[in-house]
């Protein structure tokens, strides 16, 4: 069977391999052997830095990586020089059945192959290393269940953040934390979206636009755009920082459709900055995941988060305030994920000693976005004429919701989003109200009043402002 070998310049563990001792060769330690699953962006990247670095890599893990199968959908697909052309194969079976491989990095994304390699890896008891978010959000329990019934490890750094070591941090540095919230920036399309519209003053369609020409959205860009991506990443994170399972089901999920230039520029004039946030918070041993556009003071670190990077801020009662920043996506920074799971893996390999298993021990209630309280801004078109502020500031208030500023002038757009009544005669006036905070499901008492009242023509916006105290 040929390997991907270590080459003549290599550390001196692979050298160990070859070297004679009194005429008999002294045996190195053996190569650790993988196989991987999948070789576009990522699975390329990890190739790249593989070769690039190799010395270095096996000096520090102290024996040499060979990486023996590199499985693809199209075998006939050109790709790049750091691919070994005699080990690209379509035949998964043959790989993941082959008993010298002992770890499986997975870099083919989706749920369904993927899941179902990575399920047999583990139960063969092979180490797994993966970036696959999908898989860990939708399956974690079948896949550490998997690892607990082959007594293997499953490493998931690069299913996060991309090159950001955000896992690891919640899993072992932060650790003896008592975490109360995880906020993030944890999507890099829709931060370079939201970055060109505030820079550039560009609409939602054009910053989608040019994203997909820079490269980082997809020709669909659903996952992205509207906050799944996130939402599972956030999912991933949580069930690490509140050591409880966490499902999509319980992620209030909003992507950024419905953020418009207006809304933009108006949270520019007030101090703030639009970002897609995903948060979660633990509050009296109770659960909540949200992802949906934030207002954010731009003097805060996560306002000057810009373009596709990524950031992730962690609230714990020992550390206090931390912020991860980095390449959230993209060939060498999810590589780089990769390889230090992949060189952890390659440490342990054959010791007995398991990385940090699932933790996720305890089982917590989750609560609805009713239940979280927020500081909200609603922008309303109305009339403008006497009588309409004070008919709008008695539905806030028989809803029970205090408010905090109002900004009145004339509109910078016309009527958007779903909430919308035309029909105003005379002229029109863009409404921002700003509340104290206050649960969302009195809010949205508030907003189903207003709905109904004469002196409203259009609801154009609701946006959550980031908590007081992130
Ligand atoms: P990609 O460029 O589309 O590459 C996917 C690779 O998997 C290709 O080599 C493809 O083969 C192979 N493949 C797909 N289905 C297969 C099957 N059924 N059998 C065998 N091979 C199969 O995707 P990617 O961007 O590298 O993403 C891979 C994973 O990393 C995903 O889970 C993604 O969410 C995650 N991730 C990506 C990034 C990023 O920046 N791209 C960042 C973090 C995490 P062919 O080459 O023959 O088509
Ligand atoms: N599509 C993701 C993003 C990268 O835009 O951040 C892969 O996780």
């Amino acid at each position: 069977m040929s390997t991907l070998s270590p080459r003549a310049g290599a550390p001196r563990a692979a050298r160990r391999r070859a070297a004679a001792v009194g005429g008999a060769s002294v045996p190195g330690p053996r190569p650790v052997r993988v196989a991987l699953l999948g070789c576009g962006t990522v699975g390329g990247g990890l190739l790249t830095v593989l070769e690039r670095n190799r010395a270095d890599i096996e000096r520090k893990v102290g024996r040499p990586i060979d990486i023996a199968h590199v499985v693809v959908r199209d075998a006939g697909k050109p790709r790049g020089p750091a691919v070994p052309a005699h080990l690209v194969t379509t035949r998964a079976d043959q790989a993941l059945a082959d008993p010298g491989v002992d770890v499986v990095v997975e870099a083919m994304g989706g749920t369904g192959a993927a899941l179902e390699y990575i399920l047999r890896a583990l139960r063969a008891g092979k180490t797994v290393v993966t970036a696959n978010k999908d898989v860990m959000a939708d399956h974690g329990r079948e896949v550490w269940a998997a690892a607990e019934a082959g007594g293997a490890d499953v490493y998931f750094e690069a299913a996060v953040g991309g090159g950001i070591p955000i896992v690891r941090a919640l899993k072992e540095s932060l650790a003896g934390n008592s975490v109360r919230r995880v906020a993030g920036i944890l999507n890099g399309t829709t931060n370079y979206m939201l970055t060109r519209m505030t820079r550039d003053g560009s609409s939602l369609e054009a910053a989608l636009a040019e994203a997909q020409a820079a490269g980082y959205a997809e020709a669909d860009p659903s996952a992205d755009v509207d906050g799944l991506d996130a939402a599972r990443k956030l999912c991933i994170l949580s069930s690490i920082a509140y050591s409880v399972r966490c499902r999509m089901a319980d992620v209030h999920v909003e992507g950024i459709r419905g953020v418009s230039a207006a809304d933009v520029a108006y949270a520019r004039r007030m101090g703030w900055t639009v970002k897609l946030l995903a948060i979660s918070e633990l509050r009296d041993g109770r659960v909540t995941m949200r992802v949906h556009p934030t207002l954010v003071p731009v003097a805060h670190p996560l306002a000057a988060v810009s373009d596709a990077f990524n950031a992730v801020y962690v609230q714990g009662d020992a550390i206090g305030d931390a912020m991860f920043y980095g390449s959230g996506a993209g060939a060498l920074p999810t590589a780089s994920a990769i390889l230090g799971d992949l060189m952890d893996a390659v440490r342990r390999h054959g010791t007995g000693v398991r990385q940090t298993e699932c933790t996720c021990f305890y089982r917590r209630p989750f609560d609805g976005i009713g239940a979280v309280p927020s500081r909200f801004y609603v922008r309303l078109l109305v009339p403008d004429r006497v009588g309409v502020l004070a008919k709008i500031a008695g539905v806030f208030g028989r809803s029970g919701v205090s408010i905090l500023s109002v900004l009145q002038g004339p509109t910078l757009a016309a009527p958007e989003g779903p909430g919308e009544r035309s029909g105003a005669a005379g002229p029109v006036a863009d409404l921002i109200i700003v509340t104290h905070e206050v649960r969302e499901d009195r809010l949205q008492r508030a907003i189903a009043g207003l709905r109904h009242l004469e002196a409203v023509a259009g609801i154009s916006a609701v946006l959550r402002l980031a908590p007081e105290d992130l």
